[in-house]
């Protein structure tokens, strides 16, 4: 992956004089870093906003329609307080904040208290804090195969092993995490947590159903586990009805806050650019996370803070995540449209019903990741699925973005990717195959 990126950057260029020596001083470096993965889209950015590029790559939210407007409004109530917002402030957070997220975490369901609410540098900080509190060398992490690359990042720092638990259209298959929790209690390594992102997964677009979620609680409870839930997408549904979120559930089942760590964010339902997220669980793992945090960056940034207070307390927020979902179940379809018109034979896809991804499944001979620079070199691109998990899996997979790109786009960028594709199909084994389906 190194050299396919490296690679990239040159064709990009990205890089001025010269290209990063990426083993210089291997021997200088903590052994954590060594593990650790780029996310693919970090590192393809420059070669993504190249004129002509449809990139279906990324998993940015649409932040054009937000309007300049209310942004100079809510930034001039922000100065009108310009002592507080320029002053460091405390490291769980501003009262105020932490009483909207109240509020945003009641519209999604969960009865939440102001105390048992931390703010963070988006939910990206919250995966790590909760890393740093909880893992230890080797601990095992349980999580979906495949699974959020920050996610897995976050957690690479504390050298846990991850172990994946495969996926259906209904996401994490209990049967499967049960063996693979039995698995590892038999090989005597400690399991620390269950990392779930239920909502529109990130990479696949399905949704953990309502009584495996139920029994996700059992399982957590039976073997003593933590359940971390990432939640950026739910309120991102473009249809059906949502299911319950664990941390409500739990509350509904036990009467408390307990082993479900709630991590929230404000990047897809507002603007990324404030970075701020949040961490609702009980008071004493949100007391070693306090002290984490302190470590890490003192506070979160007072001005965002009051930026989100300022635009959640006096404009119509709901509207604006209501607007957006259109605009996304819009581009979800333009997308799903397009890869029923020209994608071939042996290709499958999942359905989301919110988000923003797609997950692809090539036949099992094709790699992705070999594909990107030609799918580049014809201007379109996607994440290769092998960014998706922890080890080598996921090779003939895709992650395709919709929240980003417009209708028109979306079909263009699927048309270009699956001339792509088809030419990696070889004809003889194509005619054996299935044919497509929405998997
Ligand atoms: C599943 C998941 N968790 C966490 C994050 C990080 O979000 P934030 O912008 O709040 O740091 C993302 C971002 O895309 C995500 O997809």
């Amino acid at each position: 992956m190194r050299e396919m990126l490296n690679t990239l950057r040159r064709d990009g260029e990205t890089t001025s004089a010269s290209l990063v020596d990426l083993d210089r001083s291997d021997s200088l470096y903590a052994n954590r870093v060594k593990d650790m993965k780029s996310a693919a889209t970090r590192d393809l950015m420059a070669t993504l906003s190249r004129p002509g590029m449809i990139s279906l790559a990324g998993g940015f939210p649409d932040t054009k329609t937000f309007g300049e407007e209310t942004f100079r409004e809510i930034s001039h109530q922000v100065a009108a307080d310009s002592t507080q917002a320029l002053q460091y402030g405390p490291t769980a957070g501003l009262e105020e904040i932490r009483d909207v997220i109240v509020d945003v975490m009641a519209a999604e369901g969960t009865c939440a208290r102001r105390e048992d609410v931390l703010v963070t540098a988006g939910a990206q900080q919250g995966l790590d804090l909760l890393g740093k509190v909880f893992l230890d060398e080797g601990d095992v992490v349980l999580c979906e195969g495949p699974t959020y690359v920050g996610a897995l990042n976050a957690f690479s720092s504390y050298r846990p092993r991850i172990i994946h638990v495969p996926m259906d259209d209904a996401g994490m298959i209990p049967s499967a995490l049960r063996e693979a929790l039995y698995k590892a209690h038999s090989q005597g390594v400690r399991v620390k947590f269950i990392y779930t992102i239920p909502n529109f997964q990130n990479p696949a677009g399905v949704t953990l159903a309502a009584e495996r979620r139920r029994e996700l609680l059992k399982i957590a409870r039976e073997y003593d586990l933590i359940i971390l839930e990432d939640n950026p997408y739910g309120m991102l549904r473009f249809e059906g009805e949502a299911p319950p979120t664990l941390a409500a559930l739990e509350q509904e089942e036990t009467g408390r806050v307990d082993r479900v760590v709630y991590l929230g964010t404000f990047s897809k339902i507002f603007a990324p650019g404030v970075r701020l997220g949040w961490i609702h669980a009980r008071p004493d793992i949100l007391h070693n996370v306090n002290l984490v945090k302190q470590g890490s960056d003192l506070c979160s940034s007072n001005l965002s803070q009051m930026l989100v207070c300022a635009y959640f307390r006096r404009s119509d927020w709901r509207g604006y995540v209501e607007r957006l979902t259109n605009a996304y179940r819009e581009r979800r379809d333009a997308m799903l449209d397009a890869l029923a018109e020209f994608m071939p034979q042996g290709v499958h896809w999942t359905r989301p019903e919110g988000g923003f991804f797609v997950w692809v499944t090539l036949p099992s001979y094709v790699d992705a990741t070999a594909m990107l620079p030609e799918a580049i070199a014809r201007n379109v691109a996607y994440v290769p699925g092998e960014s998706f998990y922890g080890g080598e899996e996921g090779k003939n997979y895709m992650r395709l973005n919709f929240s980003f790109a417009d209708p028109e786009k979306i079909r263009r960028g699927i048309e270009l990717l699956a001339a792509v594709v088809r030419e990696q199909i070889e004809p003889g084994r194509s005619l054996g195959s299935t044919g497509k389906s929405a998997a």
